[in-house]
């Protein structure tokens, strides 16, 4: 029998003021649940609450910052203080940035390893031992069609989401036995705000893969984590990325994402301070060397 001072199960969203995280968080209020929504924006927050509760659920919101060390530490406070506990994580935040990683700002690049992996491994060790001790729950982490490669012109981004998937893979088979499932999510592009923030939607190669609506990613997900599956894979351009990407070398993806990830508007990363078509020639194709660079090759490599 349940005591009225035992904690009740939450489903925690991180990253729901917005996107894919808005919409997991919606399709779990329709099964009743307590929602716990995180993000930093409290408008987005107020916005998504509202959503949980026209949903049939039970809202609470935390604003929290996550690239901030002690914030997952936070989230577990908050939970706490309000008789909660994790039954259900999702892991929702996340950013990527487009352009050569030697010409981003490396602040920001670090900024993603701190959200995409540093966060979301705390948080994910932090709660799951409780959901293996009660035998059911589980967390639902975002990767990508990203993860499967490597992404030049997204280095960061591509690498992060190759650590959730490696991540989440090895913890679900720890989990599965004991009744907990670890499902990582891989969908191709989403139309949402990621596309902009992160520049991505400039590239050639989100312009030609269509996108799919967070609400049809969120619902794929959701019934996927409650089947026990691991991994969930929205969507057919996502199914075929995933083919593609098992049975093509990297050698032949490489210059392939790189030519469809870069632009000739693009800084050249040789310094010159021009960009890489006037750096690079007509059109920055694989194998053309920047002639500043190569110029500067002539005189040794050192
Ligand atoms: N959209 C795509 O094409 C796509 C494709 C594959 C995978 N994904 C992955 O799916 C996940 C969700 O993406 P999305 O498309 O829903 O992106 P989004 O619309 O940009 O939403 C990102 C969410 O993360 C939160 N967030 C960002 N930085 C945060 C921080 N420092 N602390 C706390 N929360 C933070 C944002 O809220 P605040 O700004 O209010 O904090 C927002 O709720 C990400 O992991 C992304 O990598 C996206």
């Amino acid at each position: 029998m349940t005591s009225h001072s035992e904690p009740r199960l939450a489903v925690v969203v991180v990253g729901a003021s917005r996107g894919i995280g808005r919409a997991i968080a919606k399709v779990a209020a329709r099964e009743r649940n307590v929602v716990v929504l995180v993000a930093r924006s409290a408008e987005g927050l107020a916005a998504a609450a509202v959503d949980v509760q026209k949903a049939g659920g039970e809202a609470f919101t935390l604003e929290l910052d996550l690239l901030a060390a002690d914030a997952p530490a936070h989230l577990e406070a908050f939970l706490t203080a309000n008789d909660l506990v994790c039954g259900v994580l999702v892991n929702s935040a996340g950013y990527g940035l487009r352009g050569a990683a030697t010409l981003l700002p490396v602040k920001d690049q670090i900024g993603i390893i701190d959200l995409n992996i540093r966060a979301l491994t705390d948080m994910t060790l932090r709660f799951l031992p409780g959901m293996l001790a009660r035998g059911r729950g589980g967390v639902i982490n975002l990767g990508s069609v990203a993860g499967l490669i490597p992404g030049p012109y997204m280095a960061l981004y591509y690498a992060s989401k190759g650590f959730v998937h490696s991540f989440s893979d090895a913890l679900h088979q720890e989990a599965c036995r004991f009744g907990v499932t670890v499902t990582c999510v891989a969908p191709g592009p989403v139309s949402t705000e990621f596309l902009e923030r992160s520049g991505a939607n400039r590239a050639a190669l989100f312009k030609i893969l269509p996108k799919l609506d967070a609400e049809y990613v969120a619902e794929r997900a959701w019934s996927g984590f409650k089947s026990g599956r691991r991994r969930v894979v929205p969507g057919i351009s996502a199914k075929l990325i995933t083919l593609v990407a098992a049975f093509l070398p990297t050698a032949a993806i490489l210059p392939l994402i790189g030519r469809l990830q870069r632009r000739s508007k693009d800084p050249c990363p040789c310094g010159s301070g021009r960009n890489l078509k006037e750096c690079c020639g007509s059109a920055p194709r694989h194998g053309a060397s920047c002639r500043n660079s190569a110029s500067r090759r002539d005189e040794g490599h050192l």
